[in-house]
């Protein structure tokens, strides 16, 4: 189907409302109103209507959202519909746990192989999926197509690595280090830290232990 052009807003709630579509797909539920779904993820129903809305009319008055057609939508607007090939650098801690997480292979999302300087982690498999030396690094992303790259590594590294997978052809990277990366235009840099969202939290329980205080 065609889809207006969609705004970054729009985009960033778009895996919210996946994974709350998911839950009640799993629930057996197959039609949801917008005042039902407002409900349980606190979202004012008006605002998903507007949300829904920019992608053609799911909704239908006195029926609700068909809740597997608008899962299989959203999946094909955010690509799940297509598998993507990740490799993870940096072996340590963090890019263990990610690997250990099933849940990224069922959203398309399949792990070729972590890697890693330290020679006691290389040759070793975590769930299956070995960690090699970074020699066969270029090897790995052009004979399994990898597109997106997570670095876990230490953000003094990063940069220089960041380069590197560019030039090897990776065009997303997933980037845990706590540095900003300069990349080509054509290369998307989605940076998470965990430390923002605990410091928001922080704010949050501060600033209500200061309303309780007054
Ligand atoms: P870790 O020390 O357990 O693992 C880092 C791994 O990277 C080590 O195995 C090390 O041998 C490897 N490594 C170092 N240089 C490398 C290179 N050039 N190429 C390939 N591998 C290399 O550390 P941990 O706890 O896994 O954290 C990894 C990074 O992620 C750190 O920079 C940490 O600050 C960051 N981090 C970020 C979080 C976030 O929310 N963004 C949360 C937790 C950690």
């Amino acid at each position: 189907m065609e889809h207006k052009e969609i705004s970054r807003a729009v985009i960033k709630r778009l895996p919210r409302y996946y994974r709350y579509l998911g839950e009640l797909l799993e629930e057996g539920i197959e039609r949801i109103s917008s005042g039902e779904l407002s409900e349980r993820m606190k979202v004012t129903a008006s605002q998903i209507r507007q949300d829904l809305n920019n992608f053609g009319g799911f909704g239908q008055q006195g029926y609700g959202y068909n809740v597997a057609y608008l899962y299989t939508e959203i999946g094909k607007i955010l690509g799940l519909d297509q598998k993507h090939h990740v490799i993870i650098v940096g072996a340590g801690n963090l890019g263990q746990a990610l690997t250990n997480y099933t849940n990224f292979e069922k959203r398309g999302f399949i792990i070729k192989g972590m890697f890693d300087i330290n020679p006691r982690l290389i040759g070793m498999t975590v769930r299956g999926i070995p960690v090699y030396p970074l020699e066969e690094l270029q090897h790995v992303i052009e004979k399994e197509q990898v597109q997106i790259a997570a670095l876990t590594i230490p953000k003094g590294q990063a940069g220089e690595m960041a380069d590197r997978l560019v030039s090897y052809g990776i065009k997303a990277i997933w980037n845990f280090a706590h540095t900003d990366l300069n990349v080509p235009d054509d290369v998307m840099v989605e940076s998470v830290h965990l430390s923002d969202s605990l410091m928001r939290l922080s704010y949050r329980l501060s600033s209500e232990t200061k309303r309780m205080d007054e």
